[in-house]
């Protein structure tokens, strides 16, 4: 099974309350989302490989110990995820991000892909898969297949807020991929949108509604 990770913290809880507020603006929103990205990337990476090296501080020579460099990749789904990237890459910023593109059927609730662009060696990094929302668990399924079949062995997902059934779906399909989620609310409704959730994440972020 997938290690599930609820990432519980006061700032996360009190950033994600003012996210959730249906008036909360485009401009708001975006950067609460930075803020909560940034705070979960430090639980997200707590994994990375270090090494030993040798260095020398003002007093004296000393082993201390640095990423060993194995290499990352961040993957934020389309369009969504991308207000996740900034967080990463402020912290990470020799990681390479690749864009997956999933339009959510708004009758079927199916994905269906419209673009993908992913660094070539997919085999030989870790990856971050970054979506603020995880519903049905559709997209995500499909953009971790799409990552697998790409050469992808070492991934891991980040998002926000989550229903019980799509985190159900991806343990149930990929267990091998770690999960990191700051909310796993209470469940879905007729459009399979998370509630109470957020509401549409990427017209929120995007100012598109
Ligand atoms: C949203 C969200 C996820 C997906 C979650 O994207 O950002 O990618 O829905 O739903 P699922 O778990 O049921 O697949 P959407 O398809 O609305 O596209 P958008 O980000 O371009 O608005
Ligand atoms: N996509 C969203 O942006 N929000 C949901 O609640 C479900 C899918």
């Amino acid at each position: 099974m997938s290690n599930v990770a609820v990432i519980k913290h006061p700032l996360i809880e009190h950033k994600l309350t003012l996210m959730r507020m249906k008036d909360t603006s485009s401009k708001d929103f975006r950067e609460l989302l930075t803020e909560i990205t940034m705070l979960m990337c430090y639980e997200a990476t707590k994994d990375l490989d270090l090494c030993e090296i040798e260095i020398e501080t003002p007093l004296k020579k000393m082993k201390a110990e640095v990423l060993s460099g194995k290499k990352l990749a961040l993957i934020p789904i389309l369009r969504a995820g991308v207000g996740m990237v900034e967080a990463f890459t402020n912290i990470i910023p020799s990681a390479r991000v690749g864009h997956i593109g999933l339009y959510r059927d708004p009758e079927t609730s199916e994905p269906f892909e419209y673009y993908s662009k992913l660094p070539e060696d997919l085999e030989k990094r870790t990856i971050f898969v970054l979506d603020p929302m995880l519903a049905t668990g559709g997209s995500a399924a499909a953009a971790i297949e799409i990552l697998k079949k790409r050469g992808a062995t070492d991934i891991k997902m980040v998002n926000l807020v989550a229903s019980p059934e799509g985190v159900e779906y991806i343990q149930k399909l990929h267990p091998d991929v770690d999960m990191y989620i700051a909310s796993i609310d209470e469940g879905l409704d007729d459009h399979n949108y998370i509630v109470p959730g957020l509401g549409d994440a990427g017209d929120r972020l995007f100012g598109t509604k």
